[in-house]
């Protein structure tokens, strides 16, 4: 059986475009492996949002290619550099067999059997009309409690520090029906817990008069029996509507976490990235979606060093964060990339030292905040979802509030899939530690 090994960079659309590929080449009798040196085709999904993950695809490269001397091994580059570089790849790892971008994922079956004979290019966007998402499910996801199901490709904003909507094209929106179908296929497999991704999820269906806004969509999917748990990403600020706020007073198995990105806390940045909403206007948002859901937890994006930032910018910053207390930040220094409108700013670049002391300064209180409200949970019973055994210690099993919480404690994996209550004996900076609570019971 020819075997394929599939690495991903990059965010969740990546790791589902991954799992397609997967499901995909299944079908040609493709086995998925996790082991490099067994792979007749390796296919690395790559990312292009900023320049680190640019340079793990050359460090990668740099191991997986000198294999071809000793076998017959099949090279293939996908995902959101491949889209943006194209034939530049080819040009700059020659040995490369094939390099295709994410709007050609469901023909990778055609594109493996043809890179045999010789080079194969597929950069071509598709438009929206009956743009095939692909529906196969994941063999490498058999028996896993949590999914991830696409409703939406592209994106329509055009932020101005931000490369994806040149490597994934324009939003097109995923039709509810097959949502839904994709929703209830998965809920065969023993799937509980859905995240709806997209890059602003928000904005599902507002381009077709008529059709499903995402408040209908979650709405749709909370009532497929068996869902128990729905999450979603990437929200953007400025399209969350009052139907969407209601839906965390509403749907109870809506998750009590929300991933909302803010970039930055200053209107003056904001503006300049084209986010097109101010900082009052997130604040306003925050404050209508904790009141619909008072135990919701925050977590957000931070871009230091914008072009342009100023001291003053940045303490702007700083003060979202200590007003809002996210529980976590995915934070980064801003990376120029190709073709980008930011690029003209650069002018007023902030030099590199000064940008990479807000880093550390905001991730150190980030840490600290996220710090003291995992701790103020020592002692308090959390219900957790059972996701599977802890990667680091035998004998413990790893869990998910529904606020996004892991906690880790000591269990079975008889466990999975089942929700139990613990009690939080510690918290740290990301996770939670704890035992089972007495009389909880598997249910
Ligand atoms: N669609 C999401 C949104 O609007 O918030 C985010 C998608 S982007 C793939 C993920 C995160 O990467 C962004 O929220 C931003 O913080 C970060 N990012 C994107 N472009 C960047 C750049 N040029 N430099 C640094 N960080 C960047
Ligand atoms: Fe990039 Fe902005 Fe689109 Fe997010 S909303 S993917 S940051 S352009
Ligand atoms: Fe990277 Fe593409 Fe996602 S650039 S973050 S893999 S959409």
């Amino acid at each position: 059986m020819p075997r394929v090994y599939v690495h991903t960079f990059g965010c969740q659309m990546n790791e589902s475009d991954s799992g397609k590929m997967r499901a995909l080449l299944g079908k040609d009798g493709f086995e998925a492996t996790e082991e490099i040196h067994d792979a007749d085709v390796v296919i690395i999904n790559t990312c292009s949002v900023r320049e680190k993950p640019e340079q793990k695809l050359h460090s990668f490269l740099g191991r997986v290619l000198p294999q071809k001397r000793s076998r017959a091994l099949t090279v293939g580059i996908a995902g959101c550099q491949a889209q943006v570089d194209g034939e530049r790849l080819f040009k700059k790892y020659p040995a490369v067999d094939l390099v295709f971008g994410p709007d050609a994922v469901h023909r990778v079956n055609d594109m493996v059997r043809a890179a045999r004979e010789r080079r194969v290019l597929d950069t071509e966007f598709l438009d929206g009309d009956a743009y095939p998402f692909v529906s196969d499910l994941d063999p490498a996801a058999q028996g896993q409690v949590a999914a991830f199901v696409t409703i939406q490709k592209g994106c329509d904003n055009r932020c101005t520090f931000c490369i994806v909507p040149a490597t994934r094209g324009d939003e097109v929106s995923r039709p509810l029906a097959e949502v839904v179908a994709e929703v209830r296929r998965l809920v065969d497999h023993g799937v509980k817990e859905f995240t709806l991704i997209g890059q602003n999820v928000n904005s599902y269906g507002i381009k077709i008069p008529g059709h499903p806004s995402f408040a209908e969509l979650l709405r749709a999917v909370h009532e497929v029996p068996g869902v128990e748990l729905i999450r979603y990403t990437t929200s953007h600020p400025r399209d969350i509507g009052a139907d969407v706020v209601s839906c965390y007073a509403e749907l109870p198995r809506l998750a009590s976490h929300l991933h909302l990105p803010v970039q930055s806390g200053s209107d003056r940045v904001l503006r300049r990235m084209k986010r097109f909403y101010t900082r009052e206007r997130y604040l306003e948002v925050v404050a209508q979606l904790r009141a619909a859901r008072p135990d919701l937890v925050l977590s957000t994006d931070v871009i230091c060093g914008f072009p342009g930032e100023s001291d003053a910018d940045f303490d702007e910053t700083m003060s979202l964060l200590e007003r809002v207390q996210f529980h976590a930040s995915f934070s980064f220094r801003y990376s120029p990339r190709p073709g980008t409108p930011a690029l003209r700013l650069l002018d007023e670049a902030v030099p590199e030292a000064v940008a990479q002391a807000r880093l550390e300064r905001l991730q150190s209180r980030q840490r600290a905040i996220a710090l003291a409200a995992h701790q103020s949970l020592v002692g308090s019973v959390q219900r957790v979802l059972v996701e599977g055994p802890s990667a680091h210690d035998e004998g413990v099993v790893c869990g998910r509030t529904s606020t996004f919480k892991t906690v880790n404690f000591p269990g079975s994996t008889d466990l999975t899939g089942s929700w139990v209550d613990v009690q939080i004996t510690r918290g740290f900076a990301n996770t939670l530690r704890g035992e089972r609570a007495e009389n909880s019971g598997k249910t």
